[in-house]
């Protein structure tokens, strides 16, 4: 960390609200606070934690990290409207530094056809929600939605009323990923000349990804004067994506030199946050994504390797230490004790005592019985995993498959309700994985459908333990669930009982959600 202050850039994570829109992203409180405890530690400036009044399960998560998560600014997003406002305010108002980001479009294909509305009620609702929202707090964050695509004067119009109104931070999304580079820096420009008191507050750059252009058009907001940066943990969110946190947050570290912009990120928790994020979300980092892909680092012609084995810097810009990729240190094995294993989760980020000790003690064991090095990869898979065990879901008691070449597998299962009792289960399928899933909605009388099946291993070797990810359809919802085990079969069924867990706790959310959507003509943004 570097720099002079004028030159240091906000990192504003959306992994946990624009992130989570992305479909079939369905995570639980639980889960959104694990991710949020780790955004902390990566040191990301603000957390936008929720849009609250699309759900109750939105609302409990928000409030949830504006309660326990320390550190960062945590956020909440409303539309220009006082019930919005309102449900926001009330889910971050426990927090140490509470934001509310109000956002309403500018653009006439939005007023027009989405909001049904005009130019001077958009004015109205946007100088109302500012200043309803600053009734309740001094930081206040408003977004002309859609405004690359709108009339530059009339989106300059909409920010001098909610700058007015009190406005702390303007940010100007390019909500559909239309612009290039240049010309979203130019649309900064023109603002800045338009707006002159938006020299006063702190500007950023919100950019969609359907172009491939995220992140350099983030750059290119900072060039021309903005100090925040709206992005997400491997770059997720409505449609293509938000700008990717980790290629915005080292770009700017490695070639500072050069434009001299810097940011507060401990970019050494980059690697991790990546995993989680994918783990908890189930969707996959795709092996040439730079910074966290796994062939970030991995050089394969000859040339190459023989470069890099004689000087590292021939062919990397960035040392894979800097992004935490090398955290494979930690080895632990069966002989090793209770203290051992709670130091080791210690120095992964891990407060694990009591109970929650004891339970990891047991999984540890189990795993160092079939496997000789127990390593930090290993570790943060278990923990991860065993963190999402609830006894608010269906848990996998026992099960069994037989399977052979000559005749159809047959799967029977133990699943435990949320309710303490144990249901049975018994079918035939295609292959064993298809048997055991069609066993659990036997159980549970359920008629879930797979779309989705993603087996991958957590570490190299024969021992390594597997990750399973599923995504499945219930009543029109899609949801997802990651399990993990030495066992891919044990994997799965873990995997498919959470998504399933996480599919019904959504189905009646989505119906007020659905409501709420109606009443308003307005999808999320
Ligand atoms: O893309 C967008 O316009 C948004 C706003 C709510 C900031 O996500
Ligand atoms: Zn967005």
């Amino acid at each position: 960390m570097s720099g002079n202050e004028q030159d240091r850039v906000r990192i504003f994570d959306t992994t946990l609200r624009d992130g989570e829109q992305s479909p079939g992203i369905s995570l639980n409180t639980q889960e959104k606070l694990e991710i949020a405890h780790q955004l902390a530690r990566l040191g990301v400036d603000i957390i936008e934690a929720g849009f609250p009044i699309a759900s109750p399960g939105d609302f409990e998560a928000v409030q949830a990290i504006a309660r326990e998560v320390h550190g960062p600014v945590i956020c909440g997003l409303a539309r220009a409207n006082s019930q919005d406002v309102d449900a926001a305010w009330n889910a971050i108002k426990d927090s140490e530094r509470p934001r509310i980001h109000t956002f309403i479009s500018t653009s006439d294909i939005h007023i027009e056809h989405q909001l049904q509305s005009t130019r001077e009620d958009v004015k109205g609702q946007a100088r109302a929600a500012v200043a309803h929202a600053r009734s309740y707090t001094e930081d206040v964050e408003f977004s002309p939605m859609d405004a690359t695509r709108a009339d530059l004067e009339f989106t300059a119009e909409v920010l001098q009323i909610a700058i007015d109104e009190g406005a702390t931070t303007i940010n100007v999304p390019d909500t559909v990923g239309y612009s290039m580079p240049d010309e979203y820096a130019h649309m900064w420009r023109e603002l800045y000349r338009l707006v002159p008191d938006l020299a006063n507050v702190t500007t950023s750059t919100h950019c969609h990804d359907d172009l491939g252009l995220a992140v350099a058009n983030s750059f290119a907001g900072v060039t021309a004067g903005c100090r925040q940066v709206e992005c997400a943990i491997n770059g997720i969110g409505e449609r293509a994506g938000n700008a990717s946190l980790e290629e915005v947050v080292m770009l700017l570290r490695v070639r500072e030199p050069a434009h001299g912009f810097w940011t507060g990120v401990d970019t050494r928790e980059i690697a991790r946050t990546s995993r989680l994020v994918s783990r908890m979300t189930g969707y996959q980092v795709q092996p040439n994504k730079a910074i966290v892909g796994r062939n970030a680092f991995a050089h394969e012609s000859g040339i190459h390797q023989d470069g890099v084995l004689k000087e590292r810097t021939t062919y990397e810009i960035m040392d894979a230490a800097t992004v935490g990729v090398e955290t494979n240190s930690i080895v632990l094995g069966k002989h090793s004790g209770r203290h051992a294993l709670r130091n080791a989760l210690e120095e992964l980020g891990f407060q694990v005592e009591g109970q929650a000790l004891n339970t990891a003690f047991k999984r540890f064991k189990e795993l160092a019985d079939k496997k000789k090095k127990v390593t930090a990869l290993d570790l943060e898979a278990l923990v991860s995993d065993e963190m999402r065990e609830s006894p608010s879901a269906y848990g996998l008691e026992w099960f069994e498959v037989e399977a052979s070449s000559g005749r159809a597998p047959l799967a029977k299962v133990g699943i435990r309700e949320p309710g303490g009792d144990v249901v049975e289960g018994q079918f035939t399928g295609d292959g064993p994985v298809d048997a055991f899933f069609s066993a659990i909605n036997a159980a549970l009388g359920h008629e879930a459908k797979l779309r989705e099946y993603h087996v991958s291993a957590v570490t190299g070797g024969r021992d390594a333990l597997g990750e399973v990810s599923v995504i499945l359809e219930y009543h029109g919802r899609t949801a997802t669930g990651q399990g993990v085990s030495t066992d891919i079969l044990e994997a799965s069924g873990r995997a498919y009982l959470r998504a399933l867990t996480n599919a019904i706790a959504d189905s009646p959310v989505a119906e007020a959600e659905h409501h709420v959507r109606e009443a308003e003509h307005t999808p999320t943004p």
